[in-house]
């Protein structure tokens, strides 16, 4: 695995760390995925982590987002929490967000109502889209739909949308909550060249 500074991170060295792997193992079963892995990420860094198939990569996420848990290391979260000890809605609520590899919108909603889901998540489907929304909460709304260009396709189905789209509105569902850290899992896959 080898990570990657990237043009434009220059806050790196006045930053403290949002994140601090130390020597992180993971063994499935007699097979080594992870050795010793340690990786510090600063406030305000962009990080691309690259690897070929099989390298770790999306186990490494699986580790920081409590799926994993490693058989040694530790994941220091804003100098203080080890997410190593937490399960994954408490790192979630810690304002950490992932994308997935496959896009996870509801195909069903529109662009706008799976904005406004994401906004709401600590409440059941129908309860979450009858909730009233503040004049800050629509604000951020408008803001991420200019953002991803998705403006004039609030009122479609996230299901017609292109495969693009669909990751574009997967982010912007992580965006409107305004996370932390947030981690996308080979977020140009399927991607043409102008959406990367
Ligand atoms: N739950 C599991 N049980 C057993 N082996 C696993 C498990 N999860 C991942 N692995 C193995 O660990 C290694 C790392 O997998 P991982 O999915 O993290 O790689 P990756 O870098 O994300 O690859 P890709 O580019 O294909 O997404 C692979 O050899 C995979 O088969
Ligand atoms: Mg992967």
């Amino acid at each position: 695995l080898f990570t990657r500074q990237m043009p434009g991170d220059r806050f790196r060295e006045q930053t403290d760390p949002v994140l601090q792997l130390e020597k992180i193992n993971v063994n499935f079963d007699g097979f080594q995925a992870l050795t010793d892995l340690s990786l510090n990420i600063s406030v305000g860094e962009l990080r691309c982590i690259i690897g070929p198939n099989g390298a770790g990569k999306t186990t490494l996420m699986d580790v920081i987002t409590g799926k994993t848990r490693p058989q040694s290391g530790r994941a220091i979260y804003d100098q203080s929490t080890d997410l190593t000890t937490l399960d994954p809605i408490a790192i979630a609520r810690q304002g950490i967000g992932r994308k997935f590899q496959k896009p996870t919108v509801f195909e069903a909603l529109t662009v706008e109502e799976n904005l406004e889901l994401a906004l709401k998540n600590d409440k059941s489907v129908w309860g979450a889209l009858r909730a009233r929304l503040s004049g800050e909460q629509r604000d951020r709304i408008d803001e991420v739909l200019a953002l991803l260009r998705l403006g004039n396709e609030r009122a479609r189905r996230a299901g017609l949308l292109s495969h693009g789209q669909k990751q574009f509105l997967e982010i912007g569902m992580l965006l409107v909550q305004e996370p932390h850290l947030l981690l996308l899992d080979e977020p140009a896959a399927g991607m043409t060249d102008a959406e990367t």
